[in-house]
């Protein structure tokens, strides 16, 4: 790439859904320069209107995101159904990530991506007014701004911010996606996206596009509990299904003619971590997106979602206060980057932080759960009391991006339109 100097230097830490998004939303503007650096040597099959197509995400036409099963009796119990007017293709859709970060991959113009740089620290550069990012490989790369999206355990955040190592939650998922093949025998397969539960685990199922199927067995633990069997156990490795089964042995018959079914699965302890004080870091040029930013581990399904609108947000962000054409709102010192990322941070941070502190309610109501044995009308009960999540599945992200516009352009006149704040509390 030809090295003009008076491009804006972008630099993105990590290729997953978030450092993807954001580089296809900001590589076409002729006044940056967006570089992604991505720690993997190979993409081993990591896989944008066509992200959306029925081809790479699967929605049922029923419009029911989610039902809600009972273990014994396969009723359904409840579902999750769009509150607002939600055109299809925002519809809540079901994903093979491999196949969407393929299809973002492939929208990356050629040699941007770099493989093999795991990021390891960051220096001012003292003849200009941007930072030196150093990979582990002693490599360094130039940057006015860097967005970390490194994921859960972003390297970028603990560089920053030490103490914010996720921890694991005492929840452990088993998960596979085979080809449906394996279960076309059986009578009964959920054509929806459906979610058993019992008093002490559930069992996620769902059709894939292109013939997959997903099955996501969750079990919880209490993490202080030295005995449990899962304290060692690592990231996506497989284990023994025979082990699973007889923990489904008192659920419905379709369910465990499925789990008899599930040629292999592997093992995802959960890990989390609390919301940061700020998003802005290193010497007001670092910024981060999606799993580094907020290290929910899983939460309601949104991680992916949360990490694209994050994405939009950023470069959004990037373009309201440095737009094409010179005309610039800010200049490219710390102070001006600051800006930038504060308008980013405003934009996305309490709602991420509200989705992490629920989650973390969530996981110590479940730690606390298993101490009590649940009665089939509690768990019909609880299964009917869904917290409404309404506003994390239609989180209104261009909403929030003009209300912090306003809010950091024009404080006095945003304090005197309480609309805004209010048509976002009716959504809550
Ligand atoms: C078992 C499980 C089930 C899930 N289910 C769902 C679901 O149903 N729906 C949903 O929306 N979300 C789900 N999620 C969450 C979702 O996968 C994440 O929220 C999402 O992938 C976050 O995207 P990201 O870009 O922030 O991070 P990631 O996709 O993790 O990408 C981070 C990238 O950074 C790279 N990297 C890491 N360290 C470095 C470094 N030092 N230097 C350079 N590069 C680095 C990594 O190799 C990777 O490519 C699930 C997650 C798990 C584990
Ligand atoms: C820039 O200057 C500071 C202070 O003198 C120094 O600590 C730092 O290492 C220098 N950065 C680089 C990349 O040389
Ligand atoms: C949607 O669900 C219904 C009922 O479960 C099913 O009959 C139908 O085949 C499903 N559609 C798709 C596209 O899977």
């Amino acid at each position: 790439m030809s090295e003009s100097p008076s491009k804006i230097k972008i630099a993105i830490i990590g290729a997953g859904i978030a450092g993807l998004t954001a580089a296809i939303a900001l590589q076409d503007q002729p006044h940056i320069d967006v570089q992604i650096y991505e720690r993997a040597r190979q993409l081993r099959e990591l896989g944008v209107a066509n992200a959306l197509s029925d081809d790479v995400g699967f929605r049922n036409r029923t419009g029911r995101s989610m039902i809600y099963r009972h273990y014994q009796t396969d009723e359904d119990v409840s579902s999750d159904v769009p509150h607002g007017p939600v055109e299809y293709k925002h519809q809540t859709a079901r994903f093979f990530r491999p196949h969407l970060q393929r299809v973002l991959l492939d929208h990356i113009q050629q040699g941007r991506l770099h493989l093999g740089k795991a990021f390891e620290s960051i220096a001012k550069d003292n003849s200009t007014d941007g930072v030196i990012i150093k990979f582990r490989d002693g490599s360094t790369a130039k940057a006015d701004m860097i967005l970390g999206a490194d994921g859960i355990h972003s390297a970028v955040r603990r560089a920053f911010v030490p103490g914010s190592s996720a921890k694991w939650t005492g929840h452990v998922f088993f998960r596979t996606v085979v080809p449906r093949s394996h279960y076309q025998h059986i009578e009964g397969l959920p054509d929806e996206a459906v979610h058993y539960w019992a008093p002490d685990r559930t069992l996620f199922l769902s059709p894939l596009p292109r013939g997959l199927y997903a099955v996501v067995a969750a079990h919880q633990c209490d993490p202080n509990d030295p005995d449990q069997p899962y304290l060692q156990a690592e990231w996506d490795q497989n284990v023994n299904i025979a082990s699973l089964r007889p923990l489904y042995k008192d659920w419905s018959p379709l369910t465990r003619r499925i789990l008899d079914a599930t040629p292999f699965i592997k093992v995802y302890p959960n890990t989390a971590a609390k919301e940061l004080d700020s998003w802005i870091l290193g010497h007001g040029r670092v910024t981060l997106a999606g799993d580094a930013a907020h290290a929910h581990g899983g939460a309601f399904a949104a991680g992916g979602s949360l990490a694209i609108n994050d994405a939009w947000a950023f470069a959004q962000s990037v373009l309201h206060h440095l737009p094409a054409g010179g005309d610039w709102r800010v200049s490219l010192d710390d102070s001006g980057v600051t800006k930038v990322l504060a308008l980013y941070e405003r934009t996305r941070k309490a709602h991420t932080d509200r989705v992490q502190r629920t989650v973390q309610q969530r996981n110590q109501f479940l730690v606390d759960q298993i101490k009590t044995k649940q009665t089939d009308e509690e768990l019909r009960q609880k299964m009917k009391s869904r917290g409404d999540l309404a506003w994390v599945h239609e989180h209104d992200v261009e909403a929030a991006f003009a209300r912090a516009k306003l809010e950091l352009d024009q404080p006095e006149e945003a304090s005197v339109q309480p609309g805004f704040q209010q048509r976002e509390q009716s959504r809550l």
